[in-house]
């Protein structure tokens, strides 16, 4: 059997100052899940996504890539994007110039470059606006933009914080369903922050429900694989009864981060 994508074992992480980022978590990860982490603000789900990025060593715990370390990821050939909340797009130069950044780090040829920054800005919709600059485009656009500089290096890991946060809902679902085509029909392996419950049953595989002071996982729940996210899905009595499940569970995490806050004070 092949190693899982990634695998956790207590990993912890504790900042210099003392703060208590990241209680022991145990994680795995297969080709083609779409796992997304939710919970209340300061519970660790931008830590546990940076120590999967390499952003942060862990304070104790191992970390494996592919059944490796960080060290061999780029020598198997495998890849790892990330998408912030904020777009971040160089202002200055052209959709396509800004998607082909990453294939210019890497000093791919030009002619080479431009046609797979082509071919991502197509895969989000967006190949009509190639030429244009950043301010020309709406929120919702620049997002699509940012996402298809993740996917020009042609992950086999999508890491994604909240990157739809800013944008009105009926943006975001039209993101959340571009979202679920190119993870569960091109499978792509993705790990997902966000706020919204909503997003969260949508979306995912499996959702790790998070519980703060100290940030840890509270509960996990796994969603059959095998649904179409479109939107009769998110009509339907099926998606409710997922988003009420996390609901619970979501209040439940939030009622034991409050009295882990009160036990600390
Ligand atoms: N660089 C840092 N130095 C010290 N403490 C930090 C640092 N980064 C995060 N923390 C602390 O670690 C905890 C977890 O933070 P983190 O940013 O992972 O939370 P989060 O779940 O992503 O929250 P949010 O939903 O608000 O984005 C918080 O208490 C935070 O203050
Ligand atoms: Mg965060």
């Amino acid at each position: 059997m092949s190693s899982p994508v990634l695998s956790l074992s207590s990993v912890e992480k504790i900042f210099p100052n003392g703060v208590r980022g990241l209680s022991p978590v145990d994680l795995s990860v297969e080709k083609g899940d779409f796992v997304t982490l939710i919970g209340p603000s300061g519970c660790g789900k931008s830590t546990l996504l940076k120590l999967i990025a390499n952003l942060h060593t862990p304070s104790a715990g191992t970390l494996n890539w592919w059944g490796g370390g960080f060290k061999d990821v780029g020598q198997k050939g495998r890849r790892m994007a990330f998408v912030f909340q904020d777009a971040t797009l160089m202002p200055w130069a052209t959709i396509v110039k800004n998607v082909r950044l990453p294939l210019d780090l890497e000093k791919v040829e030009r002619t080479t470059a431009n046609k797979r920054a082509h071919a991502a800005l197509e895969r989000v919709g967006l190949g009509h606006v190639a030429d244009q600059y950043p301010a020309q485009l709406s929120g919702g656009m620049k997002m699509r933009v940012s996402i298809a500089r993740a996917l020009v290096t042609e992950p086999d890991l999508l890491l994604m914080d909240e990157p739809f946060g800013a944008l009105d809902e009926f943006t975001r679902n039209r993101l959340d369903e571009e979202m679920a085509r190119l993870c569960y029909e091109d499978g792509l392996t993705t790990l997902f922050v966000t706020h919204a419950l909503h997003e969260a049953a949508f979306l995912s595989s499996r959702v790790m429900v998070m519980a703060a002071h100290p940030g840890r996982i509270h509960a996990q729940y796994e969603i059959d694989r095998g649904i179409v996210r479109d939107e009769t899905f998110r009509l339907s009595d099926q998606f409710a009864g997922i988003s009420k499940e996390l609901a619970i569970l979501l209040e439940d995490a939030s009622r034991d981060s409050m009295i882990g806050q009160e036990a600390r004070q």
